[in-house]
């Protein structure tokens, strides 16, 4: 499996995921404008993904800012300047995308690890402190996604067919995925019939991607227009829906990719579990409910055209949310490397973030 994220030598490479499947090319970045712009134009997604990348992203700026301070030693005045260079650059990352917190989170982690140690070891120690952060966040979440799995699988019924939407897999990750983590998992116990990958307009990353990853791993995957979900459901055919998030409230509220509110209903009316895996870096207890999320919303173009082409009539409008909040009545458990939270999920949730 090709990792989205790598860092060699001081070199952060962004697996390009708008190519896949047809193409497997590495964007370099070697500051953090360009890794910002990275996750913005979406090279890398996934909110785990993003994260890493972001983390790796403040690492390089204190990486510049030794280059460009460092020389001039570590004075008081030569700190000051590196911590706003920091902290500036830790905005402009974390505001790269606004919807999934594993972003911020991460940039902060890393910012505060690189602040914490300037004063003692100046600029070049920091810049190692902040690199040796962003390294943990992506092994933490490697392993994460392995307990995800575990847990997750533990809910699958032998002889299932699991609906999936988006891609919360190896790509969206450090490696292996949350709500793909579950389908491994769960493959690998034989529990698995079939999975159904919802193409994911308009960025197509259940098509891409997500079929992509099942294919590579010889998991049994059949692809989906959205609109079909519901009428699969009413078929029968599906035993559970597994999604990743981008944000978790504190009431138990997910931000995910523009779809799954509507998948979440649709389980619903057909008694149909609704599963929700993500690490607890995910969760947003300062936002009591998903209507304090701030939807990111996308240019007009990706809905009104495709691949390129016009698929509407010039002067055509076109809203592109590219997140929905599912609202925690529906979502009958969220699968944690902590443990699984089930409902009530307000006053569960305290079992597995802190
Ligand atoms: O716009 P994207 O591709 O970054 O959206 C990704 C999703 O919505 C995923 O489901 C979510 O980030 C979880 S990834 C483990």
């Amino acid at each position: 499996m090709l990792q989205a994220v790598k860092w060699d030598e001081g070199v952060l490479s962004l697996l390009d995921q708008r190519l896949l499947p047809g193409d497997a090319k590495y964007v370099t970045c070697t500051d953090h404008r360009q890794t910002a712009q990275a996750i913005t134009d979406m090279v890398v997604r996934g909110a785990p993904a993003i994260g890493i990348s972001g983390g790796y992203g403040l690492a390089l700026a204190a990486f510049e800012a030794a280059g460009e301070f460092g020389s001039t030693g570590d004075s008081s005045q030569t700190l000051a300047a590196a911590t706003q260079f920091l902290r500036e650059a830790a905005s402009m990352l974390a505001s790269a995308r606004p919807t999934a917190v594993n972003l911020s989170w991460a940039v902060e982690r890393v910012l505060d690890r690189a602040l914490l140690v300037l004063p003692q070891e100046g600029i070049t120690g920091a810049a190692e402190a902040a690199l040796t952060e962003a390294r943990r966040i992506e092994l933490e979440d490697i392993e994460a996604n392995r307990k995800i799995g575990v847990n997750g699988a533990a809910l699958i019924r032998a002889g299932s067919t699991i609906m999936t939407h988006c891609n919360a897999g190896a790509l969206a990750t450090g490696g292996w995925g949350t709500a793909l983590g579950v389908i491994r998992q769960a493959w690998a116990e034989n529990k698995v019939a079939m999975v159904y990958a919802n193409e994911t307009r308009p960025w197509l990353q259940g098509a891409r991607l997500t079929a992509w990853e099942l294919m590579q791993d010889g998991i049994s995957v059949t692809l989906l227009a959205d609109s079909a979900a519901g009428y699969v459901m009413s078929l029968g055919k599906v035993g559970a829906v597994v999604v990743g998030a981008d944000r978790i409230a504190a009431n138990g509220d997910v931000a995910n990719k523009i779809g799954t509110y509507s998948l979440a209903c649709l389980c619903k009316h057909h008694n149909i579990p609704f599963y929700v895996a993500a690490p607890v870096s995910t969760f947003d207890l300062s936002l009591t409910s998903g209507s304090g999320i701030k939807v990111e919303e996308r240019s007009e173009k990706e809905i009104l055209e495709f691949m390129g082409k016009a698929v509407a009539p010039p002067g055509a409008r076109a809203f592109n949310p590219s997140f929905d909040i599912t609202p925690a009545e529906l979502i009958s458990a969220i699968i944690t490397e902590n443990g699984t939270v089930f409902p009530p999920l307000e006053k569960n949730i305290a079992s597995v973030v802190k």
